[in-house]
């Protein structure tokens, strides 16, 4: 996937890209972080073409986007909008199995495909019958995530996917997450505005800054390695004590600890 010159002016004059250009290689998972208002969403949706260029090209394998139907390209690629999306009259099995049974499906077998990705993603089939509100945000989101796979997209588009459950819920929905990565090897675009789940995630990470401009790309060991500058820094908190390692010889052994000198591990 590649983002060539990519630019986007809304209608009322807002500059939400100016002109971006990376490429994602095949099987890879990139993150776009940045704060609010940084162009994360409208890069995202410019892929799947929820939102046209205003100048620039998205090509993937090599072809514009905008030569491709835009039917089949949103089948082509899952997405997982910020707010997961769920349609709130059906069952979560339904929400999985809709796009396939769109694309001609017989219905029994695209729910049995549903229930097959709802165990992928880790939900308990138990709740295949139930409705999205009667799910937690946790729940929700392994379906925005198995409903995004039902038509098993190269491509996946995550748009803050974790961002509305708590820390542990969404340590465990990262494990998920590599795991899934590990066994399917999609081509992944994960957008949140948290550095370490970026890190995490990510083999590449994009900065940006308002106006979808790019501050730094690069895997997460080279950014925390060379801040571009020192918006970067800051931002993926480079300074912050739980980045700032040290060793202390304790016993004949190096603990690593960090700068408020809680230990982390043992340097091997
Ligand atoms: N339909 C629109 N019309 C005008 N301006 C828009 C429109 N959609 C988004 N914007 C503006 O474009 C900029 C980028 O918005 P975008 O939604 O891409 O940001 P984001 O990085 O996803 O932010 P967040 O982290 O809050 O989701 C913002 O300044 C936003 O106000
Ligand atoms: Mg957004």
């Amino acid at each position: 996937m590649e983002f060539r010159n990519v630019g986007k002016t809304y209608p009322d004059g807002t500059v939400a890209v100016a002109g971006f250009s990376h490429t994602v290689p095949s099987h890879a998972t990139v993150a776009l972080v940045g704060s609010s208002g940084s162009g994360k969403t409208t890069l995202l949706r410019m892929v799947n073409r929820m939102i046209d260029p205003t100048s620039g090209t998205v090509l993937i394998d090599d072809q514009d986007v905008r030569e491709l139907d835009r039917v089949a390209l949103r089948r082509r690629i899952g997405y997982v909008p910020q707010a997961g999306g769920l349609l709130p009259h059906r069952t979560v099995v339904d929400n999985v199995a809709t796009v396939p049974v769109l694309d001609g499906t017989p219905r029994r077998a695209a729910r049995t495909a549903a229930l097959d990705l709802l165990a992928l993603v880790g939900l308990d089939p138990a709740l295949a019958r139930r409705y999205p509100a009667q799910l937690s945000g946790g729940q929700q989101q392994r379906v925005a995530v198995a409903r995004a796979l039902a038509a098993d997209p190269n491509i996946l588009l995550m748009d803050e996917p974790f961002g509305a459950v708590d820390p542990i819920v969404r340590r465990e929905l990262q494990d998920e997450m590599l795991r899934l990565q590990a066994e399917l090897g999609k081509t992944v675009v994960i957008v949140t505005h948290d550095v370490d789940e970026a890190f995490r995630l990510a083999d590449d990470v994009v900065v940006l800054r308002t106006g979808g401009v790019v501050a730094q790309t690069g895997t997460p060991k080279s950014i925390v390695a060379a801040p571009a500058d020192d918006f970067v820094r800051e931002f993926v908190g480079v300074d912050r004590p739980d980045r700032t390692l040290t060793t202390a010889e304790v016993e004949g052994r190096r603990v690593v600890v960090d700068a408020n000198g809680r230990p982390l591990g043992i340097l091997r």
